[in-house]
């Protein structure tokens, strides 16, 4: 049996992780959740609320507008404090991404709620559940720091600051809330902390409570929470991470990891394309021959998510398995030209069930290919040493087993992609009919 490491992975480095990706996709929005992860924090504080409630609230506003990162084109981030269906929309996507992972549900539904008015109290029950007021909180720590302007120097806006946030308490912010963050601006260190120097730092301490040990079962729901932030922009590949996912779990099973290590290849499936959250959505989405300029882009997709997961005490060994994804047997790959020797099993099994998984989806181009075909080719690609034939072999002497898991991974995501985009006003406005991934013939990808 394959003994793999299992050093726990705590939650808080999961998240700082998180808050990396989005702020290579959006230094601005990033900057923006730090900065109302902290209000909110001190607000909360002040009030005299409870340590594990102070954490949830610099948690929620640090991830609440995660939503704006998971549509079409990204087309929200430049829009998304002026068009107000569009704030209604990345609230509802935020909601969603996040509700299926237990530690976060509170969170998830703070971010729900965190444009709505408080109209004098009125606002208290929402489409039929118990709105949350703390989302109040969120709200009113996120206009604080929309009202500052970065270009000039910060105490000399307090006093106009404040003057236009207590003009609206009662109708727009809760009024306790309004008099708690009174009382703080008076503190010069507060508003020093916002500065983008400090500002990492202030959060950070402030998310205590997330600095627990995750068990496997939650660092894969954790793990697929971040694939859908990567699949879920556009239904053709809305399921790719999770089928990665579901056949390395398979055949690390066929190679006799141990229990946890056939879970820690899943979470490595579900991660192994993070990095693509940092390359352009027209250059994912194009149709046809990708330049060679293009193509030198889409190279970095591996090298950030080595990049994004290489902080991750406990997780060394999962990202060698995901961000080695595109590195070929005889080193012809990227961005590392590791050769086959110096790969670990666990990459080879990773690069396998992309390769796999990618060809077996539908693009708008051509539909996946069915056992006959994807047989060939993949021989193929062992002839010319890009892939391991010892594990092509393993899954093609295994084919039924590891495809019902590819499958099976596939259908849980692909519905809900389906709820996803259904629960809110998205279908008409943003459901893709796009192609992400080049053709075959420029880029075998997944
Ligand atoms: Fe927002
Ligand atoms: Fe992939
Ligand atoms: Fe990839």
């Amino acid at each position: 049996m394959m003994i793999c490491k299992t050093q726990k992975v705590t939650l808080s480095d999961m998240i700082l992780c998180l808050s990396r990706v989005m702020e290579w996709i959006s230094p601005t929005i990033a900057c923006h959740q730090m900065r109302t992860a902290y209000i909110a924090h001190n607000i909360a504080r002040e009030l005299g609320l409870s340590l594990e409630l102070q954490s949830q609230l610099a948690l929620a506003g640090m991830l609440h507008d995660i939503g704006a990162f998971s549509l079409k084109e990204r087309k929200y981030i430049a829009n998304y404090d002026i068009d107000p269906e569009l704030i209604e929309i990345h609230a509802e996507l935020g909601y969603q991404l996040l509700k299926n992972f237990r530690p976060f549900a509170t969170v998830a539904t703070l971010i729900r709620h965190h444009h709505y008015r408080w109209e004098h109290g009125r606002q208290t029950m929402v489409k039929g559940e118990s709105d949350s007021p703390f989302s109040q909180i969120i709200h009113l720590a996120g206009m604080i720091d929309a009202s500052i302007c970065n270009g000039r120097e910060i105490l000399g806006q307090v006093p106009e600051i404040c003057a236009a946030i207590r003009r609206d308490a009662g109708s727009v912010f809760v009024p306790e809330y309004v008099e708690a963050f009174t009382r703080l601006a008076q503190r010069e260190y507060f508003w020093f902390n916002l500065d983008s120097t400090f500002i990492n730092d202030s959060v950070n301490d402030s998310l205590s409570f997330f600095n627990v040990e995750l068990d496997i079962c939650d660092m894969v729901d954790l793990s697929k929470v971040f694939s859908h932030l990567i699949d879920f922009q556009c239904h053709f590949t809305a399921s790719h991470s999770s089928g990665v996912a579901g056949a390395a779990e398979a055949l690390a099973g066929l190679y006799s990891f141990s229990e946890s290590g056939c879970q820690r290849m899943k979470v490595a499936g579900y991660l192994h394309d993070i990095g693509k959250l940092t390359i352009p959505a027209k250059i994912l989405n194009k149709q046809g021959k990708l330049t060679e300029e293009e193509f030198n882009i889409i190279k970095k997709h591996p090298f950030w998510t080595y990049r994004a997961l290489n902080n991750i005490r406990g997780l060394e060994e999962v990202n060698s398995w995901a961000s080695f994804h595109h590195e070929r047997i005889d080193s012809r790959g990227y961005p590392f030209r590791y050769k086959g020797t110096e790969l670990p099993l666990g990459s080879r099994i990773i690069a396998v069930a992309d390769v796999f998984t990618a060809l077996t989806e539908d693009r708008p181009y051509r539909k996946g290919m069915r056992f006959n075909e994807l047989r060939e080719v993949l021989q193929e690609m062992v002839a010319n040493n890009s892939l391991d034939g010892g594990v092509v072999a393993m899954l093609f002497n295994n084919y039924q087993s590891v495809d019902a898991s590819k499958t099976k991974e596939q259908a849980y995501s692909a519905r809900l992609f389906s709820d996803f985009y259904d629960s809110t006003k998205l279908k008409d406005w943003c459901r893709p009919p796009c192609s992400v991934i080049p053709r075959y013939s420029a880029h075998v990808e997944g």
